[in-house]
């Protein structure tokens, strides 16, 4: 009966109901992005967030401490050290085991990140270009720092005015678009360093990603390629890729890689890393006037003196020192060294380590007192007094990693980028000081934002801010 109905309907007919079929739900979906769908089944997914060995939400918002809990066990790596974290597993490691991963060539870098961002999905191909394009960054940022010379007074001049009044300021947005300027200067030059399109995608991008990303996690990860044509987040962040092709593509013919990821890779490579931590040392700043004078001073000495040459920012000696405190109070994580783990490996304490771990090493020694005194107190000179004592001036400088300064990573994937960053911000230090006045704004506290292992300046907080009557030039200094 059944096979003589369906013989009976015409090839064509049976064609377009099928056709239909398949596509009234793909318009649903594509109409109703998942994460409407998403919400509407999370009560489903909590099931399934109870079975894990920890509370996500504590690894959320307390992974400081429960790291901590972890490496006071005598067990080599109890559950507090594997954590479900936001995008499952992890390994954290003690900090005594840096060296032993700082020079592994079995464990990866790069690949952690392509995983851990999606690189096989659309709208996150900057997530891969990493591992390809890495000499690309450094060759760059050799060449061009005088570049980030010019356009730090003249983006300064736009967004922190000449105006001499009192007057507030949301700090973190604004320290975002003048680095991505200087840093698009230098990577691209003068005319889209200038394009506000361009400032906004290179500022929004990673922010979207890193948002999209999240949600992107929390399907299954062979479903997430098709899943992110779905998604409103995954869809804005393909968009924005999109945005940035038809701007990049014009100015960069002929260049052997795919120029647009390229710079949006390096927006977040370098642009969110280097913003958060100028706008961390200038909150510190804010609430310290007599080392503002201090700074001043030493800029005024050394620039006048030396110039912009290279020998000018290594005598920046006070400002090297607060920086790397700056840096050891509020890293950009509480952790470093994100590594995937190639091949079977053993730790020296016997601890087993499987290929396909994640690992990442604690970055807990930053606020210990077996390596600084008072860890928790912020003393700017701290790293000046450091350069003084025989066996740890090599680990004062800021661009100098340790075990127990790991800002800029440790080891063989150590941040290659972080010549370039120390630099600028310190040119663009130096600039803020001699040019205004700085203190923190009524009501506004900045407070540090964790989300999980990351710890961000604050990007609401305001300070207040005036011009002021510079001592010297600076833009006639060469
Ligand atoms: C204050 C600014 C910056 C901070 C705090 C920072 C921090 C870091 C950290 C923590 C790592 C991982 C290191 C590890 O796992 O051991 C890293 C890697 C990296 N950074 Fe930076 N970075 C900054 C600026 C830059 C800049 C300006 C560039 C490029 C010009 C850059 C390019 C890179 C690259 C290419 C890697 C990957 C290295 C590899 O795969 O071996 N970074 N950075």
């Amino acid at each position: 009966m059944l096979s003589t109905a369906v013989s009976s309907v015409p090839w064509h007919e049976a064609v377009s109901i099928v056709g239909v079929i398949v596509l009234i739900p793909l318009v649903i979906f594509y109409l109703f992005p998942l994460d409407v769908w998403y919400h509407t089944f999370a009560s489903w997914k909590k099931a399934f967030d109870d079975e894990k060995p920890n509370d996500i939400n504590e690894y959320i918002h307390n992974s400081q401490e429960l790291f901590k809990q972890g490496l006071s066990k005598v067990s080599n790596l109890p559950d507090d050290l594997t954590p479900w974290c936001d995008n499952g597993i992890k390994t954290i490691l003690a900090p005594k085991f840096a060296n032993e991963i700082a020079k592994s060539p079995i464990l990866n870098f790069t690949k952690i990140i392509e995983t851990e961002f999606h690189a096989n999905v659309k709208g996150f191909s900057p997530f891969g270009e990493l591992a390809k394009r890495e000499d690309i960054f450094v060759d760059a940022v050799r060449i061009k720092l005088t570049q980030a010379l010019e356009e730090t007074s003249i983006s300064l001049r736009n967004r922190w005015t000449d105006n001499e009044e009192w007057h507030d300021l949301s700090l973190k947005q604004s320290i975002l678009e003048i680095v991505a300027q200087l840093s698009s200067r230098v990577f691209l030059g003068e005319k889209i360093c200038r394009n506000p399109d361009w400032l906004r995608i290179t500022v929004d991008y990673t922010v979207n990603a890193f948002q999209a990303g999240n949600k992107l996690r929390l399907w299954p990860e062979l479903t997430r390629p098709v899943v992110a044509y779905f998604l409103s987040s995954t869809r804005k962040v393909q968009h924005q890729l999109r945005e940035a092709e038809r701007i990049i593509k014009p100015v960069s013919k002929g260049r052997p890689y795919d120029p647009a990821a390229l710079q949006l890779t390096f927006s977040w490579v370098a642009i969110h890393t280097t913003s958060d931590m100028v706008t961390q040392a200038i909150y510190d700043l804010c609430e310290r006037q007599e080392l503002v004078e201090e700074l001043r001073k030493e800029a005024i000495s050394v620039v006048s003196s030396e110039g912009w040459k290279k020998s000018a920012m290594y005598k920046l000696q006070l400002m090297d020192s607060f920086l790397k405190e700056s840096q050891r109070m509020k890293p950009i994580s509480n952790v470093s060294m994100r590594r995937i783990v190639g091949k079977d490996f053993e730790l020296s304490d016997g601890t087993n380590i499987p290929k396909g771990v994640q690992l990442m090493v604690s970055a807990d020694w930053h606020w210990n007192s077996d390596f600084y005194e008072n860890p928790l107190v912020f003393d700017p000179y701290r790293f000046l007094k450091m350069k003084q004592i025989p066996g740890r001036e090599s680990h004062a400088h800021l661009v100098s990693p340790s075990p127990e300064h790991m800002g800029f990573g440790y080891g063989n994937h150590a941040c290659p980028g972080r010549f370039f960053a120390v630099n600028e911000i310190k040119i663009l230090l130096c600039h803020l000081l001699l040019k205004y006045d700085l203190k923190p704004a009524e009501g506004s506290v900045p407070t540090v934002l964790r989300y999980g292992v990351a710890m961000n300046s604050d990007p609401q907080a305001k300070i207040s801010i005036r011009r002021r009557h510079e001592e010297i030039v600076l833009e006639e200094i060469s």
